[in-house]
């Protein structure tokens, strides 16, 4: 990448009163997910007369916005979620970040929002973890990052707002399910969907995870961990999780994944899985699969494995599949075993433990 001598340069405010060195460390004992918050914030801003401007890390604290902010109102708000890792021998790697960037900058076009330049987004995710290294945890856990962008002007009018802020908060995390590595269970939601043709399903604005949630909460109510959406036009072909890319591993060794049409966002675990497993031989088949096929596959023994991936979940075996007509297993309800050698594999390249020969690798000098 080229520097660009219109971005703004990203100024560092560090915090004067830090959480003490001793609480960190209670803290990323057990992170879970999404609890716990670093001390830094990246914060930037942009109008039409200045574009991005008064880019800076900045001590963590609320945000301060009128209540006729255009978020508050028509929802013009978009995200991005990725990871930091220390590896054993004291780097810091972020995984594919020109990913984030680009998806986030694509995000942003779909909402009628000004993307943030990829150059700026990487440089402000660096400054932060940079700032707050300290609290990136070593082991199976990773500092999560989650960018994001919101319309800010005081105005009521429905139209794209004149004026935003672009935020990245870190929280270090664990394992993104209570089991931790256990395979997970999932309710098909078969009245509820999440995007339809035309739609932001491609985008990841927080729309679409508002209206995620009553599913979401349906799953939960039968004890599942997440929930399956089907296309909006017939209820019928598989799309994705509330928050995770979906994958089938069939006895003849072949793989399914639904294809990316618009509706689902284009996962970069997703990429990332099918780009190893097209490399140890495995056929990818990227094409639609209904919840009917998938019942049948799983009953006749035709489908031997299922997973879900993301950023958060990183490759989570499927156990149990519960849905309006009752309840079936895959194989023996366990992680399957290429889920796990494929995990394995995903995780030892983010953490640095094995060769990165895709050039996936960011290394940060801290
Ligand atoms: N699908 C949805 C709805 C998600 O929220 C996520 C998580 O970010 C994914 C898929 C996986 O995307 P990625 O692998 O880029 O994290
Ligand atoms: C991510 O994986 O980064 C997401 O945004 C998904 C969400 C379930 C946390």
């Amino acid at each position: 990448m080229t520097t660009n001598p219109e971005l703004p340069e990203i100024q560092i405010d560090f915090h004067t009163s830090p959480v003490s060195d001793a609480d960190r460390a209670q803290a990323l004992e057990t992170p879970g997910f999404g609890k716990i918050f670093t001390d830094h914030m990246v914060l930037a801003r942009w109008t039409p007369d200045k574009g991005w401007h008064d880019a800076k890390v900045t001590p963590r604290r609320p945000l301060s916005i009128d209540p006729a902010s255009a978020v508050l109102h028509y929802a013009q708000e978009i995200f991005e979620g990725m990871k930091a890792y220390k590896t054993a021998d004291g780097r810091v790697l972020l995984f594919r970040p020109e990913e984030n960037a680009r998806r986030f900058a694509q995000s942003a076009l779909r909402m009628a929002m000004p993307p943030v330049p990829e150059e700026l987004f990487i440089k402000a995710v660096e400054a932060l973890v940079r700032v707050d290294k300290a609290w990136i945890p070593s082991g199976d856990a990773s500092l999560y990052l989650r960018p994001f962008m919101f319309a800010n002007e005081a105005f009521l009018g429905v139209r794209p707002a004149q004026e935003y802020v672009f935020c990245i908060i870190a929280s270090p995390a664990g394992s993104y399910f209570k089991g931790g590595s256990k395979a997970v269970s999932v309710w098909v939601e078969t009245e509820f969907t999440r995007a339809a043709s035309g739609g932001t399903g491609a985008a990841k604005c927080g729309g679409n995870y508002a209206a995620s949630l009553v599913a979401q909460s349906e799953a939960a109510k039968r004890e599942c961990d997440q929930v399956v959406f089907l296309d909006a036009a017939e209820h019928r072909w598989v799309e994705e999780l509330g928050g995770m890319n979906v994958f089938f591993v069939m006895q003849d060794g072949s793989m399914v994944t639904p294809p990316l049409g618009g509706t689902i966002l284009p996962g970069i675990t997703r990429a990332s899985v099918i780009a190893l497993a097209e490399e140890r031989g495995i056929r990818v088949e990227q094409r639609l699969y209904s919840f009917d096929e998938w019942k049948a596959d799983a009953a006749s023994g035709k489908l031997k494995e299922a997973f879900a991936c993301g950023t958060a979940a990183v490759l989570a075996g499927i156990g149990l599949v519960r849905h309006a007509g009752g309840e079936f297993k895959i194989g023996d309800g366990q992680t399957g075993a290429l889920t796990a050698e494929l995990r394995k594999q995903l995780v030892g390249l983010q953490q640095g433990a094995s060769n990165d020969q895709h050039g996936w690798t960011h290394s940060i000098a801290v």
